[in-house]
């Protein structure tokens, strides 16, 4: 089975869309069969690469799983929409419906046959994230360089900790991304330095700039390295690409 890379942290607005999105792209141009997994109701991962959300999440639906894989304007990279539905989340959500766990028995069948799945999920520790996390080898947060950075983040790490325990899961701490990095800030410097100290190699030796590029991008439905390639924001996750491939 391939590496199947859950994007999470509670908090919405921290990056998580922007970096399933810009990450897939650049695993797939690396030459990754991968597959984009939009697990938000919100559907920004499905609109930002410039596809419709589905009325039923594939997840839930009765059709074969391949079906509604849609093919994306990048190569070697597959996109499973999110969908709006209420209950359609509902059922995806519901620990005690047998929907919870066909993620975990996709992302183990007909999903095996990808490089690397990311899942970018919603801003919440509800049952969709729990479940997404159960299911993947890593999980990767990104976090937001603001002054509440590390503001729920122990609740999150605790969350993670329930998973990796569990005996069946083989989730591992991928990785901590800091994202809208400002150099100029002293307040990014400081978030940089607590997250470092707190979590260590964790964290990613890239960081991700804040650049209007890498805000732009989605909403001409491509990837920031796509749209702007010489930005300082491509740049950033090309080299986040990298750490992520390294770090087998
Ligand atoms: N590096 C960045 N520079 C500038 N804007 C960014 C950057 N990363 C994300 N954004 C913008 O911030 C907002 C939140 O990002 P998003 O990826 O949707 O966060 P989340 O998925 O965690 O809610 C979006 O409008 C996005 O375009
Ligand atoms: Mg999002």
């Amino acid at each position: 089975m391939g590496r199947v890379i859950c994007i999470a942290n509670q908090k919405g607005g921290v990056g998580k869309t922007t970096t399933a999105l810009n990450l897939a792209t650049l695993l797939a141009i690396a030459g990754q069969r991968t597959l984009l997994v939009d697990l938000d109701p919100q559907c920004n991962a499905t609109t930002g690469s410039g596809h419709v959300p589905s009325e039923r999440h594939a997840l839930v639906d009765s059709r074969p799983l391949r079906e509604s894989f849609v093919v994306t304007a990048q190569s070697g990279l597959s996109l499973l929409p999110g969908s709006r539905s209420f209950q359609d989340v509902d059922a995806l959500a519901n620990s005690s419906n047998s929907h919870s766990l066909m993620l975990a028995t996709h992302l183990s069948g007909s999903l095996g046959s990808f490089d690397t799945v990311l899942i970018d999920c919603p801003p919440s520790l509800g049952q969709l994230t729990r479940t997404a996390l159960a299911s993947a080898s890593e999980v990767l947060m990104p976090i937001q360089c603001e002054y509440f950075a590390m503001e729920g983040l122990t609740q999150m790490i605790e969350v993670i900790r329930q998973v990796i325990d569990r005996p069946e899961s083989r989730l591992t701490f991928g990785g901590i991304l800091l994202t809208m990095y400002d150099a100029t800030l002293e307040l990014t410097a400081e978030v940089d330095r607590e997250v470092r100290e707190f979590f260590g190699e964790v964290v990613f030796e890239s960081v991700i700039p804040r650049d209007v590029a890498v805000s732009e991008a989605p909403s001409h439905g491509r990837s920031v390295v796509d749209y702007a390639p010489r930005s300082r924001g491509a740049r950033a996750y090309v080299e986040l690409c990298q750490e992520v491939l390294q770090r087998v």
